[in-house]
């Protein structure tokens, strides 16, 4: 091929990954497969790979993340960001509704038109496009000014990277960023998997995600978006509803539940209709917003200082009933740790019956000043468990007892300790705990880590109630002979698990690491560490500073990791796992040369060969190591397009020598 050629190409898959994105995660409405998918992404992958000066402005291969941002920057906004002031009942309705009118000098019996539009519980964006191209991507901050998190919001699927159709050349468009509660859910999940304090609510996930500093962790989070206002100095429409029509016509998502209504009567039935519905929704809504369609009454309502007169948030009061506290479960989770259950009576609660609250620590058990028998207030939020969040003290008995959270381990006995600074009450019996044994082994043939699909959790918890098994090494010395006899098993399934636990032998180190459950080690960070350290007898070696180098690993991950090798019964494991044949260092052909080897090297700015996790790991290839920051230790600056200045001021205050891309190409070449 030549140039023209090769740009055509690459502008054709762009123009085809972005459609499909948009027919994917806009519309909802695949026409191809994913397989399908990801041969288009990888062909152009590998052109910008062959030919970096061609790379096309927001390509979508941008999507993937790789960015690393440090410390966002802060941008004012051209238009404030305002808020919007709430109503809670009909009657405050129609008072907006009277007032829109009196301040429009329209008679009272005139139905003024309003767009109805679900309120998003998320964070809310503003996205500026210019020539159909997203150029920056700003918080809210304190409505004046925000965080450029441009290279995050440019993995969210959703958000348009190239426009199409007629766009206007330059515009905002303000809208909320969101994560759908399956995904909450799941993130939630794993993140009580390795010990890490889960995220309140789907919010407080989509904004955490948002600050996060390596934009290929935000693209493995899922979030979503919904964008629901345009501006622009001068827009070419006369209605808010035309303004969304447009948005649609561009390729943002707009919800779909937007309804256009002819006076407040028309709202109000909107808001009837949502009430309930809005629980089957998959993301958490908490009102609805009314918007005066009109853009020119929009312009004579004007704003007050902190929200616009046109528009009014509903807030749907929260679901909430009243129910007895049965009595609290305590579950033991696989690092030890026990989670409060509340059992209630029955209750309905927004058309399901609850049964269960969770209360996540002792902290909040304290904060409600629970008792036995308290009659309690449960409220739904988008997850299946619902939360209390309060007591009914009036309903109290004289003689009822303060709930004391247990000081010894429900399963095994031992008494319960706490971190400094943790909220969780932990069993230390790590190695003799049944919940935290079984924990362990699951955790270890699980799909991301040995990936044993032929071990289920009830196939672990049988071979260990017949003390087949107690760790994970044990899972290599069974033979078929013990499994058969077991109920439920015959000659053919014992093979099978014996075969998948025969192949597991040959995951890479990364998984084995990940596998072995060092609290607060999840997948990626294992992955990160393994190729920092290189083997296990490398990590092993390495203090708590050392460890502290590595990306994303802090004070107490560090901690984590040295506690783990300190333990003699995990050190003997990782030995039995070593003469079984497990892989306990990084794969062989992943080392190309020792041409780095000593070599501690800082990485900053944007590369035109390279993506960050490709620099990142094509040093490590060579035998060096990559750190965050520049020390006396560092060896020397890679330097790419726009640098970060600290880090050039830094090295050159410490005479630490600085090269470019170029000078660097040829080290390694
Ligand atoms: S319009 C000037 N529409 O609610 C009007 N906001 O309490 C700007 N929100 O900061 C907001 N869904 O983050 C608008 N359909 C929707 C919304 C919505 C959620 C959020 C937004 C805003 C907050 C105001």
């Amino acid at each position: 091929m030549n140039k023209e050629e090769i740009i055509k190409r690459m502008q054709e898959l762009a123009e085809q990954i972005e459609e499909h994105n948009y027919r994917y995660y806009v519309l909802d409405k695949p026409t191809i497969s994913d397989y399908e998918f990801d041969k288009l992404l990888e062909e152009l992958q590998h052109l910008e790979k062959q030919y970096p000066d061609l790379v096309l402005p927001n390509s979508p291969t941008q999507r993937v993340g790789g960015t690393i941002t440090k410390i966002f920057p802060t941008v004012k906004h051209q238009y404030p960001m305002l808020s919007l002031s709430n109503t809670y009942s009909i009657e405050e309705l129609n008072e907006f509704d009277r007032r829109e009118k009196e301040l429009l000098e329209l008679p009272l019996h005139h139905k003024v038109e309003y767009v109805c539009e679900l309120k998003i519980d998320g964070l809310s964006i503003s996205l500026i496009y210019e020539n159909g191209l997203l150029v920056r991507a700003v918080t809210r901050g304190d409505g004046i000014q925000g965080d450029d998190v441009t290279t995050n919001a440019k993995t969210i699927r959703s958000i348009p990277l190239k426009l199409k159709g007629n766009y206007l050349k330059k515009f905002e468009v303000r809208g909320e960023i969101f994560m759908p509660i399956k995904v909450f859910e799941k993130l939630n999940k794993e993140r009580e998997e390795v010990g890490d304090e889960p995220f309140a609510n789907p919010r407080n996930a989509a904004s955490g995600t948002m600050k996060l500093q390596d934009s290929s962790e935000v693209a493995k989070r899922h979030l979503d978006a919904f964008l629901y206002y345009l501006l622009s100095d001068e827009l070419p429409y006369s209605t808010h509803w035309e303004s969304l029509k447009h948005l649609k016509e561009w390729g943002f998502k707009v919800n779909e539940n937007t309804e256009l209504c002819h006076g407040i009567d028309e709202v109000k039935r909107y808001i009837e209709k949502w009430e309930d519905k809005r629980w089957h929704l998959p993301y958490e809504t908490d009102g609805v917003v009314v918007k005066v369609n009109d853009l020119k009454y929009q312009k004579t309502l004007g704003n007050t200082a902190k929200s616009p007169r046109w528009a009014v948030a509903f807030k749907y009061k929260p679901e909430q009933a009243t129910t007895q506290l049965l009595s609290i479960s305590y579950q033991v989770g696989r690092t030890g740790v026990v989670t409060p259950v509340a059992n209630l009576e029955p209750v309905l609660l927004a058309g399901t019956k609850v049964k269960r609250a969770s209360l996540h620590n002792a902290d909040i058990i304290e904060k409600l000043d629970l008792h036995e028998h308290d009659y309690v207030i449960v409220e739904k939020g988008g997850e299946i468990i619902p939360k209390i969040v309060g007591v009914d003290k009036s309903k109290r008995t004289l003689f009822s007892h303060k709930i004391k959270f247990i000081t010894h381990c429900p399963e095994c006995g031992t008494k319960l300790v706490r971190n400094e600074d943790e909220a969780a009450y932990y069993c230390p019996n790590e190695f003799g705990c049944r919940p935290q044994i079984i924990g362990k082994i699951v955790h270890f043939v699980s799909r991301k880590a040995m990936d044993i699909q032929s071990l289920g959790e009830e196939t672990i918890e049988l071979l260990y109630n017949h003390h087949l098994i107690k760790n994970v090494a044990d899972l290599y010395e069974l033979k078929v002979e013990q499994i058969v006899p077991l109920e439920r098993m015959g000659e053919k399934s014992a093979q099978n698990i014996i075969n998948g636990i025969e192949e597991s032998k040959k995951r890479p180190f990364e998984r084995v690491l990940f596998g072995l459950g060092i609290r607060h080690v999840g997948e990626t960070l294992a992955k990160k560490i393994a190729r920092n350290a290189g083997s296990i007898e490398c990590l092993q070696q390495m203090s708590e500073e050392e460890l502290m180098q590595i990306e994303d690993v802090g004070e107490t991950i560090a901690h984590s990791i040295k506690d783990f090798f300190s333990k003699k019964q995990n050190i003997e494991l990782i030995e039995r796992l070593k003469k079984h044949g497990l892989q306990f260092e990084i794969e062989k052909n992943f080392h190309q040369s020792d041409k780095l080897k000593g070599l501690t090297i800082v990485i900053s700015g944007t590369f035109k060969r390279w993506s960050r996790d490709e620099l990142k790991e094509l040093i490590e290839r060579n035998g060096g190591k990559n750190t965050s920051s520049v020390s006396k230790k560092t060896s020397f600056l890679l330097a790419g397009e726009d640098p970060g200045p600290e880090k050039m001021k830094k090295a050159r205050e410490l005479g630490v020598k600085i090269l470019n891309e170029e000078e660097f190409a040829k080290v390694v070449s």
